[in-house]
């Protein structure tokens, strides 16, 4: 296992500057999710810790040793990559026995360890097959045995899930966490996917145009968003901003004028999660505009004082129809005040309703 350190590391091709400057420790036996939409530099940076690019800037450490000039097949690390890359001329012994050629195991060594991490990723009925006689979640965990074979320092995911049916995603998350928590091996997980993130990682570290923008639990990433992107980047359904003027301890917004505590003053940014907007009889008027059930939950989307909001609440049965006049109310210290210039969160500030 290992630490990883990466020290301002930079990736760049001409004009393309695919990371930019990035600082992140990766604790031994961590399990880190890069999050960010697609083209934000995740995969760039899992290849710059893979050793398949090298850093164009910057410094990488594995346990305090520079590692930039450390070729790939010398690094130690297992990765998966989302089209699985299974050789297909081999069968799936053959293929999870590769990666232990070059390390100079004894042929029978490499059997029964290959053996072992069939069994571990729960493919060992189908050692003897070809890589063409498996389904995709079959061929993805014969990918992970090969990762794991060679007992890596660092085991890297790309999407590993994206080619999986919802099913099968949801079951494999389940699998890859737990894999990761027997081995105990330090991994890094690359998704656009926040659930996967949210639900896999100790931490996750999301990314922006080849920039951090911020590093946390997914608690600290959905309740204590940094910035206005990672506050939008994270739920489902999003959550509801809307656009106000902080002025004397006051924020107008829409037609309403609400009472802040903390210090604000000028363009900012009100954040309310859909799932904390709260219908009922009290607060302040609202008309329901249209009703989405999904499932186990209901989205209204209301016409409101402060503009349209979704609220989202429990239950597949609709209390309210669309035409219905309710009331809702919101926990002052579940809203979210970003500065509109910087997107960047003002913690200590929050907005309630006029009693
Ligand atoms: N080999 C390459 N040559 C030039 N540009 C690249 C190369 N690989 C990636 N990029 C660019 O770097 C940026 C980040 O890409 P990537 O790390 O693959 O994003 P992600 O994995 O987050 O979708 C993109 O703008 C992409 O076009
Ligand atoms: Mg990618």
């Amino acid at each position: 296992m290992a630490r990883i350190e990466l020290r301002r590391i930079r990736k760049q091709w001409g004009e393309v500057v695919a990371v930019d400057d990035i600082d992140l420790t990766i604790e031994d036996g961590e399990f880190v999710a890069i999050l960010g939409p697609s083209g934000c530099g995740k995969s760039t940076t899992l290849f710059m810790l893979a050793g398949i690019y090298m850093p164009s800037a910057g410094e990488l450490l594995f346990d305090g040793i520079a590692v930039n000039e450390v070729e790939a097949k010398d690094r130690n690390v297992g990765i998966v990559f989302q089209s699985y890359a299974l050789y297909p001329h081999l069968d799936v012994r053959r293929n999870i026995m590769f990666p232990l050629k070059f390390k100079g195991v004894p042929k029978a060594e490499a059997a029964r360890r290959a053996e072992e991490a069939a069994r571990l990723v729960h493919v060992e009925e189908l050692l003897d097959r070809m890589p063409s006689q498996l389904s995709g979640g079959q061929q993805q965990r014969v990918a992970l045995a090969r990762a794991l074979v060679k007992e890596p320092q660092l085991l890297l995911l790309d999407e590993p899930l994206s080619n999986l049916d919802a099913t099968l995603r949801l079951s494999m998350r389940t699998e890859i966490k737990r894999l990761q928590r027997h081995t105990g091996v330090t991994t890094v997980l690359v998704t656009h996917d926040q659930i996967e993130a949210t639900t896999m990682a100790d931490r996750i570290v999301c990314m922006r145009r080849g920039r951090i923008e911020q590093i946390g639990t997914a608690e600290d990433l959905y309740r204590r968003p940094d910035s206005l992107f990672v506050a939008s980047f994270l739920g489902a359904p999003p959550i509801n901003l809307l656009e106000g003027e902080a002025r004397g301890g006051r924020l107008r917004v829409g037609e309403a004028e609400l009472p802040l505590t903390g210090g604000a003053e000028g363009a900012v940014v009100l954040g309310i999660r859909p799932e904390d907007v709260r219908l009922g009889e009290t607060g302040l008027p609202a008309r329901v505009l249209d009703v989405e059930p999904m499932g186990r939950e209901t989205l209204f989307l209301l016409e409101t004082p402060l503009g349209q909001l979704r609220a989202l609440l429990a239950g597949a049965t609709a209390p309210y129809r669309a035409g219905d006049s309710v009331a809702f109310t919101f926990d002052p210290e579940n809203s979210i005040l970003f500065m509109k210039s910087s997107e960047r969160r003002l913690p200590d500030v929050r907005a309630r309703l006029p009693a």
